[in-house]
Order: C-alpha cells, then structure tokens, then sequence
C-alpha cells in the first residue's frame, strides 16, 4: 500500500520524506488555507521533497476554467497531479487531461457510481472520503470495498486512494479492503508505527542493556 501524506505543511512532508516511507502528497483549497502560504510557491516546494505524486485541486467550477489552472498547476513540476472535483466538468477535464498524459486525482468522491465515472474518465486515482462519510452514519469503509469490487470487475486501473483518514484503524481497514494509496494525515500517519507494548517492550531491553555494560562496536 501506497503512503501519502494529506497537508500542505512543508515541515511535516520534509519529516516523513526523510523517513524514505513516503509515497506522494495531497493537498486540497482547505489545506493551501491552512498553511498560509501562496499556492504556487509551496506546491513548488512540497514537488522538491518527494519524487512520488503532488496532488494540487484546481478551484474553477467549468471545464475551460478547470482546464486553464491545470495548465498552470502542470507547469510547477512533473509530479503534480491534477486533483478535479467529481463533478461532470471535472470528469470531462479528467479525460482531457489524462489523455494529454497528466495524472489525475478525482476527489469528493462519496458514492461508488461516482468512482466508477471517474474510472471511465481514466483518472489516476479516485478519492472516497472515508471520515466524512463516518461523520453521516454511513459506513466509509464499504465504499472502498464496493469501488474495490466494482474496478476489479471491469479490469479498471485507476487507483483507490482512501482519503478524509481520521484513525489508525481507518489505514488498516482501507488496507484490507483493497486500497492501493492512503492519504494520511501527518498525525496519524506518525501513530501507525506507535504500539503501547512496543515502548514497555523497548524500555525493558534498554535497562536489561544496560545492566551487561556491554556496547556495540
Ligand atoms: O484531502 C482530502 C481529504 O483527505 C480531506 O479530509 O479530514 O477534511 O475530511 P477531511
């Protein structure tokens, strides 16, 4: 499986960039907002610190307006991603754009009709919103396993990315159903290693160690 992170914070991406186990990142209008920097200049930089996929939303709402940012976005560097709003101009920029060989991310993706549209548009990768859907009542997880089912039924390549991840148990379960990218945010991205019985287990060898008065090398 697939790691992105989901922030704009360039501090944060540098971090999990040197841990060698990041994939890609995803940013989105709320995040640029967050980090309070000029969208340009930080996905330019954020593009320096992976060689994975940058996901930067286009924010028109027609395809020609769509289509005019995503000539600009393109321009930043080669691995940023197009990220389109699930919307019919958004597919139809969608097809556009991977035809001109640009990868894809269609994103607010809440149902499994609408990633199977964004399959046919030939998006890279679709983008189903696990927490918000948690959020209504609605299971998140079975959207990830219905698109899951949907795509390998028809041989689509598209790839599910499971974003809007709150929880560690959100990363596992999109892992065994089938996700092939998690967007992550750093936080819980940093807890996936964490495990209480690790630490206890760790600080029990290290006074043990210590007791030897041995040292390696
Ligand atoms: O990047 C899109 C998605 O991951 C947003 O997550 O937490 O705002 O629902 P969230």
């Amino acid at each position: 499986m697939k790691f992105f992170v989901d922030t704009a914070d360039v501090d944060e991406i540098r971090e999990l960039a040197d841990t060698g186990l990041l994939d890609g990142v995803t940013t989105n209008p709320s995040l640029i907002m967050k980090s309070g920097r000029d969208i340009m200049e930080v996905t330019k930089e954020i593009c320096g610190l992976t060689d994975g996929p940058v996901s930067a939303e286009v924010t028109a709402m027609d395809y020609d307006g769509m289509m005019k940012e995503a000539a600009v976005l393109a321009e930043i560097a080669d691995n940023v991603c197009i990220k389109l709003p699930l919307t019919m101009d958004g597919l139809k920029a969608c097809k556009a754009l991977t035809s001109a060989g640009h990868q894809t991310n269609v994103t607010l993706c809440f149902s499994a009709t609408q990633a199977l549209m964004a399959a046919k548009a030939g998006a890279t990768f679709i983008s189903p919103f696990i927490g918000r859907l948690d959020d209504m009542g609605i299971d998140g997880m079975e959207l990830i396993e219905d698109i899951r089912t949907i795509y390998d039924n028809y041989g689509y390549d598209t790839q599910i990315l499971a974003a809007s991840i709150r929880t560690v148990n959100h990363v596992k379960d999109s892992a065994i159903a089938g996700a092939d990218v998690a967007t992550i945010p750093p936080s819980t991205l940093k807890a996936l290693v964490k495990h209480p019985l690790t630490d206890k287990g760790l600080d029990a060898f290290m006074a043990d160690w210590a007791k030897t008065g041995q040292s390696i090398g």
